[in-house]
């Protein structure tokens, strides 16, 4: 893949309505749950990324046929619960963590055996998170020392367990309630925070039997999911970026229609109101069992807060954007309880600290957060880390540095966000690739 570099520097007010692209944890989850279904599904607003892409190809491979009627659109014909085929090459899930950690899951109860890789970063982050877990339900899975790639053994038979979950993961949950479909008795899942319940959302769509509340799931194996159309709405995590860009422009308005509000996603949208920001929603309504809404979002000025350490869980994915946020605002702000920021598609927490301060800014690192001291960027250059939500974070710094930004290797944006550019110079960016 050719090395993609950016240049962000300040643009005009933000202005006009972007339409961001689906959500990527319902787009993943549609697939798996619509490949193992009785009958044919369609998903509507599909996330064209790569991560999503990937898992649409890893299903290929086991024997589901999927068309692409056109672009944000998949038909899934299901092949029942037990009709996946094995499939004698490696399968690839490239950068996506959920990918490879929930087809986990859903192989480890199949009759072949598989082989999971990733990319370099993917290659680098905890696996045994769900293969110890899974383990315990009786699965066999060998990896490189608790990191990919991972040798997923059929034919094995799992069993249910009770299983309090050591960190907020909704991948872990996920992980083990589709292992649970192949299991004897009941698979239960207790977790320290709720996190995002799509799993278990769109398994009681499709017609399985699953009881949930906040941070608890509990299913039976031994039933069959029914083929269900699902319509994905925009990502949060994706609209994240326009919502801190906007704020921190001055003259800035922004309409981001129909995007997903799952209360599990939107703690950005409370942190940054925390700060001043002026972000309403407008229109709530649901769609697809989903909570959705358009937000607007108006320039603000922010200041520092100490984030309330509940919020964590529900803005997992919102961080590197924060950290711009707070990067400018008027005092300091104070991330604690958010180590798992460590573990992402790079170490979060460093990641940003290190770019920050190429644009000049003061930031104290600490296990489990960081002491950001607002102020004024200026222009440097920044890496990535391999990391699409830091490239596009950063993306946003360019926004309001004194002088240009260039960021290292955004190749990975197109991960999560395919057209980011597009959309971003579209409303007022000044972004372009580096000669
Ligand atoms: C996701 C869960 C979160 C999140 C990731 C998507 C999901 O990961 O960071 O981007 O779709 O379940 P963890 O489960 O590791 O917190």
């Amino acid at each position: 893949m050719n090395r993609l570099d950016w240049i962000s520097q300040a643009g005009k007010p933000l202005r006009g309505s972007v339409q961001i692209p689906g959500d990527k944890s319902v787009s993943h989850r549609a697939l798996m749950l619509s490949s193992i279904a009785d009958g044919t599904s369609r998903i509507r607003g599909f996330l064209e990324g790569e991560d999503t892409r990937a898992t649409a190809a890893v299903l290929s491979q086991l024997g589901v046929r999927i068309e692409t009627p056109s672009p944000g659109e998949r038909v899934v014909h299901g092949v029942g619960l037990h009709g996946l085929r094995g499939s004698a090459q490696l399968l690839d899930c490239g950068n996506a963590g959920t990918g490879m950690r929930l087809l986990t899951g859903l192989l480890a109860g199949q009759a072949f055996d598989s082989s999971l890789v990733g990319d370099e970063s993917l290659s680098k982050r905890p696996m045994r998170r769900v293969t110890d877990p899974l383990t315990t339900m009786g699965a066999r899975i060998d990896s490189n020392e608790g990191l990919p790639p991972l040798k997923v053994r059929g034919g094995q038979s799992l069993h249910g367990i009770r299983y309090e979950l050591p960190v907020a993961s909704a991948q872990v949950k996920s992980a083990l309630l589709l292992a649970g479909l192949y299991a004897s008795g009941k698979t239960e899942v207790i977790e320290p925070h709720p996190t995002r319940d799509y799993t278990e959302r769109m398994l009681s769509a499709f017609g399985w039997p699953i009881r949930f509340s906040p941070g608890h799931a509990t299913l039976e194996g031994g039933h069959a999911l029914r083929a269900t159309d699902v319509d994905v709405p925009a990502d949060f995590s994706s609209a994240a970026f326009f919502l801190v860009a906007a704020s921190i422009v001055p003259g800035s308005e922004l309409r981001l229609p129909a995007v997903g509000l799952n209360p599990r996603r939107t703690g950005l949208l409370q942190a940054l109101r925390l700060m001043g920001a002026a972000i309403t929603v407008e229109h709530e309504r649901s769609a697809g069992g989903e909570p959705v809404g358009d937000l607007v979002v108006r320039h603000a000025p922010l200041h520092g807060i100490e984030l309330p350490e509940a919020l964590v869980p529900d803005m997992i994915d919102e961080f590197p954007a924060l950290f711009i946020a707070a990067a400018v605002a008027n005092g300091s702000t104070i991330i604690r309880g958010a180590a798992e920021l460590r573990v992402k598609e790079s170490d979060r927490i460093s990641t940003m600290a290190t770019g920050l301060r190429s644009l000049g800014a003061l930031i104290e690192e600490t296990p489990d957060g960081a002491i950001i001291h607002g102020g004024k960027l200026g222009s440097g250059t920044v890496e990535t880390d391999l990391d699409h939500r830091i490239a596009m974070s950063f993306a946003i710094a360019g926004l309001v540095a004194g002088g240009p930004v260039r960021i290292n290797d955004c190749t990975h944006v197109a991960t999560s966000f395919p057209g980011f550019l597009e959309l971003a110079n579209g409303c007022g960016f000044a972004l372009q690739a580096a000669p």
